[in-house]
């Protein structure tokens, strides 16, 4: 077989866009209608339809779960025409389907791309996360810190108090005991329902005032947020978290080996990528879908990791031609 064509990122990050886009769109109809599952099925479709159009030959290392499970965009399966580079694809096509079915705040379409063997093959479990946005020394905060340790070591590198942090968690009975000792500290903490790739990427967003990030949530996830980190800027550390054995052997079967390690951005994401997010409800990285008659308009933000560049889209588009 001929050799794979390069990875090209700077053409094929508009196609890209294209992809999150089409799948915020297509959920927009099921904003606030109560119906998780339909609105996720909406996204699913309309994303795997516009993946299959790229010049890529892409395989899903990140999508709606294993094969037996997910019958559209299961891990592993092909996608693009056939066409084009070797690539891989990490996607949530809609991430936050209870935010979108409630019409509540950060529901995002979400993809990423890179050359194939660029990101962790993550199983889904539960991962523990920290992060941090861009300007801090390596390692200035790790998982081996307490939570309340985590918070004066990020006020000491800003130069400024702890209750000047502001922390986003998860809000989950599993998180209980972390938001008691945070609160030792004065800090503030943004309490969020659901989108931990959103409550990630916030921290590399100056305008959110969020300055951290941690706790757990779901490992495919953490490897879709290191990927916009890798693009914005920032840390993230990530330790997958296993509830039975079942759950080992799955990430043993996805090919981690050691399964008590804790993976840097650049461990979970090892090549330039490229990165999509559509705005599905209004948040505060993104606006969502905005419905007129006749019209839908959608806002991307499309960044590449090479250039560290990031783009905002504004898309209108007459109903009838989606
Ligand atoms: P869905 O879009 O699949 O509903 O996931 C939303 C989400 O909040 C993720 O952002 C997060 O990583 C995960 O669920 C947390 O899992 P759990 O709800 O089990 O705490």
């Amino acid at each position: 077989m001929a050799d794979s064509p390069k990875f090209h990122d700077r053409m094929l990050s508009l196609g890209l866009a294209r992809v999150s886009e089409a799948a915020a769109l297509a959920s927009a109809r099921l904003i606030g209608r109560g119906d998780e599952k339909a609105a996720d099925q909406a996204a699913v479709d309309a994303m795997r339809n516009q993946l299959n159009q790229l010049d890529i030959r892409g395989v899903v290392v990140i999508g709606e779960g294993e094969r037996d499970e997910a019958p559209m965009l299961y891990i592993g399966e092909e996608v693009g025409n056939g066409e084009g580079p070797e690539v891989d694809i990490a996607l949530d096509p809609l991430e936050g389907t209870t935010l979108t079915a409630k019409d509540m705040p950060n529901a995002l379409a979400v993809i990423a791309m890179g050359p194939r063997g660029s990101m962790l093959h993550a199983p889904d479990v539960y991962m523990e996360k920290l992060a941090i946005g861009p300007g801090f020394r390596r390692g200035v905060v790790t998982l081996d810190m307490a939570p309340a340790e985590r918070v004066s070591a990020l006020a000491s590198a800003k130069g400024c108090s702890t209750a000047d942090i502001t922390v986003c968690v998860l809000e989950r009975p599993r998180h209980e005991d972390m938001i008691a000792e945070l609160r030792t500290t004065g800090c503030a903490i943004r309490l969020i329902t659901d989108g931990d790739v959103a409550g990630v990427i916030h921290c590399a967003e100056p305008s959110t005032g969020i300055d951290m990030y941690m706790g757990s949530g779901g490992a495919p996830e953490g490897v879709l947020a290191a990927a916009a980190l890798k693009c914005m800027g920032g840390q993230i550390f990530g330790k997958l978290l296993f509830r039975s054995g079942d759950e080992e052997k799955r990430a043993k079967s996805a090919g981690i080996k050691n399964l008590h390690r804790v993976y840097t951005r650049d461990d979970m994401v090892t090549g330039d990528v490229i990165f999509a997010a559509t705005g599905v409800t209004d948040g505060s990285i993104l606006p969502g879908i905005k419905r007129e008659v006749g019209y839908l308009t959608a806002e991307t933000i499309l960044m590449r990791s090479k250039t560290g560049s990031v783009r905002r889209m504004t898309y209108r588009n007459p109903v009838d031609a989606l």
